[in-house]
């Protein structure tokens, strides 16, 4: 591959780069894994421990609920902690923490396995029993991970909820996933305030009933209210005796669930996705194996937060499995000052940061002698995920930050594929904005209306065309949906709701979601979620939210409202409508700008033409409207 003439502008690996690498050769690797795909995995879920050897790899006997390793036995937290603690690794560190305000932490995979243990201990102490859910809400702190990795070993299928999150979209995930156990942190830093997760909590408890424990671990010391009989400080658990240290291991079924992780969808309410214990471990261990090509003395900083797919794979899971040193950090990217991130790159002595296009935007604006600061020699890749990035932001990330020596892996991949999809590895040549090509064994393909491949250059919907073993199982408590999502469109193919062009050399090029989903600096929200914050405001009676581009936050949040009759369009209402969408979903998915309309667009079925509002906004022709209403 590296000798073919690639089209457009290209970046090939140096001989640093490549001598080091754990493949070498993309196009050798690709043919044996696509065409002895299951031969492929096999080796790879080797490489980890079962307890019990599966007696088939791939079980398509039901389609789309593909089942892998089927019959193998085993616990990904046993294969994160208790294999490394056998060998040279014990000592070795598994997490380096810093907290927004200066404090700091380090465990070694010794500490980690103790201290998971003793949490998985306080689990069972509080009735936790294999497949049950617990709620985790927390910021990013080692406590969240000491929470997974407990849930894991005891078999509870953990269910975080990202701490940009508020009140509803807590309350509904926790009880949609019907847990019996919360985890929260008191608050996390944020910008040097402090977001009150606690209380967050509180309010969502009144709105669903089914916590019998809240878990509260102190970060912030903020003041809180403990819940008499419900409510129990981390701490005083962990001291009790029956926190031990030691804590038996669930073993179990490669199919048996994992977590769930709450996702935006196309309508409705965001629906819980879940992954499994088997083949989520192969795909994610091998997936970041190969695409971050971690060498046993590698320091990798995965700069997401640990309540979203991307920090369930490549901060706490995959990076565990391969026995890699993760850092870990609290708080916002430019707090105090915007060489924050560089900084503890160069303290650290950092050799790979992976994170989203929105953050390297961010800090660009602030200029480059924020970076040229620091000595950031250490680093040897960078990868960028989450959504586009733009040729003018890879290229600053490149040069700036990655001093024209460190590659840039452009991982594409979704909650539901657990594991990077589309992706370089570094040995592959680079084209600034694409992610290159599938990971190798992965079949996809660029396909119209009718699922037909559409040719080179085209625009066209991006579909896999075969199973892996890190792919969702089913959507939590609704396998209809899970076949009518992402099953259905076309049969046997699964759907991943992105548009994408594919090059001449077979470089895909992602241009981004056709559905209502709106990816707001790289999180992914509903369009339903905004509206239904919106019309649960007394004033509101119907609501539209759409996304348009935004410099740095990639898209921001556009919504329109008819307000109920009576209701008085006072000057401040919207800011109030703001206010009350970040109260109620998140911050996140607070809207940039709110208009009063008398009128939305809709279809004759009564369907909001979300189209028609964006070409408005943009002022472009808002094409067939022929099914508009009025
Ligand atoms: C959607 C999935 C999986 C990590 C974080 C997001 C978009 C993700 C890229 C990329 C262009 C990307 C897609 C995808 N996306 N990575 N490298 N280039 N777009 O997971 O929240 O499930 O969102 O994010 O639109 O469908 P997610």
């Amino acid at each position: 591959m590296s000798n073919a003439k690639l089209s457009g502008e290209v970046y090939y690996p140096s001989k640093e780069i490549l001598e080091k690498a754990h493949i070498k050769d993309w196009d050798e690797l690709n043919e044996y894994a696509t065409n002895n795909n299951e031969a492929f995995w096999e080796e790879k879920a080797n490489e980890l421990h079962w307890f019990e050897k599966w007696n088939k790899v791939l079980d398509d006997s039901d389609k789309p609920f593909y089942k892998w390793f089927v019959g193998g036995k085993t616990n990904i937290a046993y294969n994160c902690l208790d294999i490394h603690i056998k060998t040279s690794r014990r000592n070795k560190l598994a997490l380096i923490w810093e907290g927004e305000n200066g404090e700091g932490k380090t465990m070694s995979y010794f500490a980690l396995h103790r201290e998971a243990c003793k949490f998985g201990n306080v689990l069972k102490s509080l009735g936790v029993k294999k497949g049950d859910r617990v709620t985790i809400y927390m910021g990013r702190i080692p406590e969240i991970v000491i929470a997974m990795l407990a849930c894991a070993r005891v078999g509870a299928i953990h269910s975080v909820v990202y701490g940009g999150f508020s009140v509803e979209s807590l309350a509904e995930r926790i009880e949609d996933s019907n847990s019996r156990v919360l985890i929260v942190s008191d608050g996390a830093y944020q910008r040097g305030k402090i977001v009150p997760l606690k209380q967050i909590a509180d309010e969502a408890l009144q709105r669903c009933g089914t916590v019998e424990h809240c878990v509260v671990v102190k970060r912030t010391g903020a003041e809180v209210n403990m819940e008499f009989g419900r409510d129990m400080w981390y701490n005083e658990l962990m001291n009790l005796p029956q926190a031990s240290r030691e804590c038996s291991l669930e073993q179990m079924d490669a199919e048996d669930p994992l977590f769930i992780l709450y996702t935006s969808g196309t309508t409705g309410k965001p629906k819980a996705i879940l992954h499994t214990h088997g083949g989520y471990m192969v795909g994610t261990y091998t997936s970041l194996k190969y695409v971050f090509d971690i060498q046993e003395e590698d320091r990798y900083w995965c700069a997401a937060d640990p309540g979203w797919i991307t920090g369930h794979s490549y901060i706490v899971y995959g990076p565990l499995l391969t026995g890699t040193t993760s850092f870990m950090y609290e708080g916002a990217p430019n707090f105090p000052y915007p060489n924050r991130w560089w900084a503890m790159i160069e303290k650290y002595g950092i050799n790979i940061l992976y994170t989203a296009p929105t953050a390297i935007r961010g800090l660009m604006r602030f200029g480059e002698s924020w970076v040229n600061r620091h000595d950031l020699s250490s680093l040897r890749l960078l990868g960028s995920v989450g959504e586009p990035i733009n040729p003018e932001a890879w290229k600053w990330y490149h040069r700036v930050v990655g001093k024209e020596k460190c590659p840039i892996m452009d991982t594409w991949w979704q909650t539901e594929t657990g594991m990077f999809m589309i992706t370089p590895l570094p040995c592959v040549p680079l084209k600034p904005g694409s992610g290159t090509k599938p990971f190798p064994g992965i079949v996809m393909d660029v396909v119209d209306e009718k699922g037909k491949s559409v040719k080179a250059n085209e625009e066209g919907y991006l579909v896999i065309k075969t199973p892996w073993p890190a792919m969702i199982r089913t959507v939590w408590k609704d396998p209809e949906r899970y076949v009518q999502q992402y099953w259905s469109k076309y049969p046997g193919v699964y759907l991943t709701g992105d548009s994408v062009r594919r090059d001449e050399d077979g470089y895909y090029w992602i241009i981004g979601r056709v559905d209502d989903v709106i990816k707001v600096s790289g999180y992914r929200l509903g369009t339903a979620e905004i509206e239904s914050a919106l019309v649960s405001h007394s004033a509101v009676a119907e609501a539209a939210a759409i996304g348009l581009p935004h410099e740095v936050k990639g898209n921001a949040i556009y919504a329109y409202v008819i307000l109920k009759a009576g209701a008085v369009k006072t000057n401040t209402l919207t800011e109030e409508l703001r206010q009350h969408v970040s109260h109620e979903v998140g911050p996140i998915a607070k809207p940039e700008h709110i208009e009063i309309v008398d009128s939305l667009p809709k279809t004759r079925s009564g369907k909001i033409m979300r189209r028609v509002l964006k070409a408005r906004a943009l002022g472009q022709d808002p094409g067939n409207i022929s099914t508009l209403e009025e």
